[in-house]
């Protein structure tokens, strides 16, 4: 397989002295990676201040969650936010508010983390893929349309390593078939899409702020959106169905849980707004000087991002043409990149064979609200994503907190990838 036409490596590179470090030589890179989570002591008297509030849960509102609330939708451009306990918490409140029911069926992105589609089916509802669009890495919205059923209610698209979907065309065929769009935004905090952030594009979007994510508070969601019913629907929902704001329910309660975020996580996150625009900034800039390094590389092909996006880079990702590379497999090449000093993974498989559907759909539960027709028709759909495979076969994924590092570590990087490239026959053998 072959995307890219013929590219030069510099000759100095491919001498003797340039050995790889799998095969004896010096790694290009030396020393350590910006380390996650970071921390400062200057943090510390707010985190007390709660402490010694004695208010810890959010339930009566006010407090730390509600001014990060406030503070988050602002940063944001939204109307409103809702913290929550987690992004999974934030997604299972937002299908609910969008009317997702046992039995419904709800279009999502397959390269994404598995929570994606544990959401769906803890509403007993079934997770159809779209496939994925192999140049961006993200739902390819001429694959959702065929997918539609009289069941579907809500499109989940996800901005998978921070980078947008294309939303345009995703909220046109929303609005066709009368859908609700749900970003599953949890990667993507400040990603833009045309000007405007994500967390603005759906109906309702959810956020993460688990302790590896952009702004972490070990746990920690939040929903975002522009529609003040909703967010009060949300805002009950989380608070166990407590009547909220224009809900009033039916009674003292409607349908909930208690999905909310305490004021130790807003406190922690509150104070890290201006960190997480101040690093965005960095990460961005050093992922241009990557990229620009990487689009010389015969076979590393960096992500094409939809026009009018700018991505936030919760993994830079690029496919890998093992044809390029001597026929140098990627668990090779990722073996060789990790020795020269360089992190990297492959990043998601295909999750789908890996047997949590197949426990979904010979459950009890599903088998009463879905056909035997529909289920088999659905397993057999897999085989139809073909850019996903693709990308889950040829991806190769470097965490963000190296995109904190200088801009020397980052020509390491390039450095590196050209040192496999012009010894690859002999990593290979
Ligand atoms: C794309 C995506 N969706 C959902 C989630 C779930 O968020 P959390 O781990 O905060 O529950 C995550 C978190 O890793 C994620 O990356």
């Amino acid at each position: 397989m072959t995307w890219l036409g013929a590219r030069q490596a510099p000759t100095v590179l491919a001498g003797e002295a340039d050995k790889p470090a799998l095969l004896g030589g010096t790694p290009v890179h030396k020393g350590d990676w910006p380390k996650w989570p970071e921390w400062r002591e200057s943090w510390e008297p707010q985190i007390i201040e709660v402490l010694r509030s004695g208010k810890w849960s959010s339930s009566s509102g006010g407090g730390k969650a509600a001014d990060f609330e406030a503070a988050y939708a602002n940063l944001l451009g939204a109307k409103r936010c809702v913290a929550t306990a987690s992004g999974t918490t934030a997604l299972l409140t937002a299908l609910h508010v969008m009317g997702v029911d046992a039995g419904d069926e709800v279009i999502v992105s397959p390269y994404t983390f598995i929570a994606s589609y544990n959401v769906i089916l803890m509403h007993k509802a079934l997770p159809v893929f779209a496939d994925t669009d192999p140049t961006t890495m993200t739902i390819d919205p001429a694959s959702i349309e065929s997918r539609i059923t009289d069941r579907t209610r809500a499109i989940v698209p996800v901005h998978i390593y921070g980078m947008a979907c294309d939303m345009d065309p995703i909220n046109a065929i929303a609005k066709k078939h009368n859908l609700s769009v749900v970003e599953d935004a949890c990667q993507a905090w400040l990603a833009e899409y045309k000007g405007k952030k994500c967390g603005t594009l759906g109906d309702l979007s959810c956020f993460s702020f688990q302790n590896s994510k952009h702004i972490p508070a070990g746990e920690g969601g939040a929903i975002t959106g522009n529609s003040a019913e909703l967010l009060d629907r949300c805002w009950s929902f989380h608070n166990c169905g407590h009547s909220f704001g224009t809900f009033e329910g039916r009674g003292a309660f409607s349908r909930g849980s208690n999905y909310r975020m305490t004021h130790y996580q807003a406190a922690l996150l509150l104070q890290q707004i201006d960190k997480l625009v101040t690093e965005t900034a960095r990460r961005r800039e050093n992922a241009s000087r990557l990229t620009a390094g990487l689009n010389e590389i015969p076979g590393i092909e960096p992500v094409r991002l939809p026009e009018g996006s700018r991505p936030v880079w919760h993994v830079y990702a690029f496919r890998y043409d093992a044809s390029q590379f001597n026929g140098l497999a990627r668990n090779q090449f990722i073996r060789a990149l990790r020795a020269e000093g360089v992190p990297c993974s492959s990043g998601y498989h295909e999750q789908y064979y890996d047997g949590l559907l197949d426990e979904a759909i010979n459950s009890r539960g599903f088998k009463r609200l879905f056909s035997a027709e529909r289920l088999k028709a659905y397993r057999d759909s897999f085989q139809e994503l073909k850019g996903n495979k693709q990308v889950c076969d040829t991806n190769v994924g470097i965490f963000n907190t190296m995109l904190l590092a200088e801009p020397g570590d980052i020509d390491n990087i390039i450095e590196a990838i050209w040192r496999i490239h012009a010894h690859s026959a002999a990593l290979k053998a």
